[in-house]
C-alpha cells in the first residue's frame, strides 16, 4: 500500500513524552492502523515494545512483542495495571526513546491488566517474565515515565554523556527560537 502511515521515533527528551496518553475512544480503521504502524516501527527499530507517545502520538496504546514470533504481537488499548505481584525482578531494560542507553530496573515479577484489543474486546490477564517487563516498562510511557526516572544514580553517572548528547540532538532539532 502506498499510503500506509509511517512512523518515526520520538527520541528524549520530546516533550510529548513526558506527557501522560489519553484514552483512545474510538476502536476504528484508523486506530487498527496506528496499530500495525507502531507494530512496523518497532520491528524496524528491532525492538519488544513501543508506547504510541514514542512515535509522537498522545494515546493509551502499547504494541509488544516478546518473541519476535508474529503470533506472540500483543496490543494493549487504554490498559490499566490492575495489580504487580511477586518478588522484585532486576533487569537491564532498553529503550527505543533512548538509544544505546541501557540501565538495571526493578520491578515486580508479574503484573495483571485490563486493557482492550484493538476491535475494543476486553483482555484481563496477569502476565509474567520478559512480558511483564515489557509491559511494565511501556505502561510507563503512557504515565510519561521515563528509564531515565528508573535508572540509578551510578546508571545516570554512566551514562551522563549519552544523555547529554540525546538532549542536544533534540535542541538542533528544534526551529530557532523554541529552544529551552
Ligand atoms: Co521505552
Amino acid at each position: 500500500m502506498a499510503d500506509e502511515l509511517e512512523f518515526d521515533l520520538t527520541l528524549y527528551p520530546a516533550p510529548v513524552l513526558r506527557r501522560p496518553a489519553l484514552p483512545v475512544e474510538a476502536f476504528d480503521d484508523e486506530l487498527a492502523q496506528i496499530v500495525a504502524a507502531m507494530f512496523r516501527r518497532m520491528v524496524a527499530s528491532q525492538g519488544v515494545g513501543l508506547a504510541a507517545p514514542q512515535v509522537g502520538l498522545k494515546k493509551r496504546i502499547l504494541v509488544l512483542n516478546d518473541s519476535g514470533q508474529p503470533a506472540d504481537d500483543l496490543v494493549l488499548v487504554n490498559p490499566t495495571l490492575v495489580e504487580r505481584s511477586g518478588p522484585p525482578v532486576t533487569f537491564e531494560e532498553g529503550c527505543l526513546s533512548f538509544p544505546g542507553i541501557y540501565a538495571e530496573v526493578e520491578r515486580p515479577e508479574n503484573c495483571t491488566v485490563r486493557a482492550f484489543d484493538v476491535q475494543g474486546q476486553p483482555i484481563e490477564a496477569t502476565y509474567g517474565g520478559f512480558v511483564s517487563r515489557i509491559i511494565q516498562h511501556e505502561y510507563d510511557h503512557l504515565e510519561g515515565v521515563l528509564l531515565v526516572d528508573r535508572m540509578s544514580r551510578a546508571d545516570k553517572l554512566r551514562h551522563k554523556t549519552a544523555l547529554e548528547e540525546l538532549v542536544d540532538r533534540y535542541k538542533r532539532s528544534q526551529p530557532t527560537g523554541a529552544q529551552r
